[in-house]
């Protein structure tokens, strides 16, 4: 649950907190909804909006997959806890397979989203890796992995905890 919490708030904090800005930095703010570069023929950031930006290399489809991955994450991550607490409360199988389906979603739809960002935008953003933006999603990433991981072998103990009390 701690996890869950944790993993939540991470994403809150970089997807709606900093709006999806990544990096914040004096001469590059680059996110999911801002692209702004150090332009310098005037020597201050100039952010860029589509047709310009395709130019750069940053297709239009390709940052719309991008953000549907990472937000989407995070409102898969918002529908983990319930079924986590039901499945350990009554040891109950279907909502434990639920719970480990909706972390298995938001997991490969965060990877996914961040790995095409990253794709795209790694000429500027390879050097800002370490903005709170980035740190935030992948701190999240490894928090749903630990977690689904855990989740998935969390029906063991159960089995082994009723095959104790048939004994
Ligand atoms: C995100 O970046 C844009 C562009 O630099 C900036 O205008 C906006 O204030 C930033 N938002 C947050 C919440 O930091």
């Amino acid at each position: 649950m701690a996890v869950t919490a944790a993993a939540i708030s991470l994403l809150f904090y970089a997807l709606l907190w900093k709006a999806g800005n990544l990096t914040d930095l004096p001469n590059l703010r680059v996110g999911f909804y801002n692209f702004c570069l150090w332009d310098q023929g005037t020597g201050s950031l100039r952010c860029r909006q589509f047709p310009e930006l395709e130019a750069l290399g940053v297709p239009r489809v390709g940052l719309a997959l991008a953000r549907l991955g990472a937000y989407g994450a995070l409102v898969f991550t918002l529908f983990v806890p319930l079924p986590l607490f039901l499945a350990w409360c009554n040891s109950s199988d279907g909502e434990w397979r639920l719970a480990v389906g909706f972390l298995a979603m938001s997991s490969t739809l965060l990877a996914g989203g961040l790995g095409l960002f990253l794709t795209y935008t790694w000429k500027w953003v390879r050097l800002s890796l370490l903005e709170p933006g980035f740190l935030a999603l992948g701190t999240a990433q490894a928090l749903l992995v630990v977690l689904l991981m855990a989740t998935i072998l969390f029906p063991q103990r159960a089995e082994d905890k009723s095959k104790l009390d048939n004994y």
